[in-house]
């Protein structure tokens, strides 16, 4: 019975490492998707990608890549979710023309997304740019409050902070039907990034391990840290 209130979803969801052989409906893996796509996302950029494992050779080699653990190996269906910062451009204009179908573009939409978005955006032959960009902002953050205009590490960092917003909306969703799944790190970076041709700048986040649990799924009872070490008043 799949469950329904948030907090039931949120509380059910748990790290899934061995699933039923039983395969993901497709229109459940589309809804789940189309949940994720709404995660929010760095200026709205949406820099993430969603790639379904569906060749079994190319699944074969993915499970390789994701050393073979367990949920690799078990699950029905496998995704990986890839961080693109390489697709400023093409969802900045996307962004810039869905505003300007919608009616006249203000002023502070048109520099945020033609100004700013390509001085954060870019890094300059070799990422150069980039730690030059970090040692100005952190020079004016010393007289004021100023936006880090980022190196190449810290758009990635951003790319991947959305991206892991969209991993948590698709795997709540997958509950919220359901489904479990498992995310995993533990994976070779560059021969998933081969595996799935990924252009310069596109990084896989995550791989995801997706299907119902096995009574074997849960390994362990949830491990909480306390509360004031994860949550502070100031
Ligand atoms: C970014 C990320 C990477 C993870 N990588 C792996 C992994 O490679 N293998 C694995 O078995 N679990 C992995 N996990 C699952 C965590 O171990 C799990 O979320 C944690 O132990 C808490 O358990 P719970 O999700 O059941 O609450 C990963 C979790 C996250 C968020």
């Amino acid at each position: 019975m799949p469950e329904t209130g948030f907090y039931d979803v949120v509380a059910s969801r748990r790290t899934v490492r061995d699933f039923l052989p039983d395969p993901v409906p497709p229109e459940v893996l589309d809804r789940c998707l189309d949940a994720a796509r709404l995660a929010p996302s760095s200026s709205n950029l949406q820099p993430w990608e969603f790639v379904v494992i569906r060749d079994p050779a190319v699944r074969r080699a993915a499970n390789a890549i994701c050393l073979d653990q367990l949920p690799a190996k078990t699950a029905p269906l496998l995704l990986a979710l890839v961080t693109r910062r390489d697709t400023w451009r093409r969802n900045r204009d996307e962004i810039l023309r869905v505003f300007e179908s919608r009616g006249p573009l203000r002023k502070r939409q048109e520099a945020y997304y033609r100004k700013i978005i390509p001085a954060i955006y870019t890094a300059g032959p070799f990422g150069l740019l980039g730690p030059l960009k970090r040692a100005f902002s952190r020079a004016v953050s010393l007289v004021r409050p100023t936006p880090n205009f980022m190196s190449r590490a810290d758009v990635r960092v951003m790319a991947h902070k959305s991206a892991a917003l969209a991993a948590a909306t698709f795997m709540l969703a997958l509950r919220a039907e359901g489904y479990d799944s498992c995310p995993m790190e533990g994976f070779d970076p560059w021969r998933a990034a081969k595996l799935l041709a990924l252009p310069r700048g596109a990084e896989v986040a995550m791989f995801l391990a997706v299907g119902k649990r096995s009574d074997k799924g849960v390994w362990w009872d949830r491990i909480l840290m306390p509360r004031e070490w994860t949550v502070r008043e100031l």
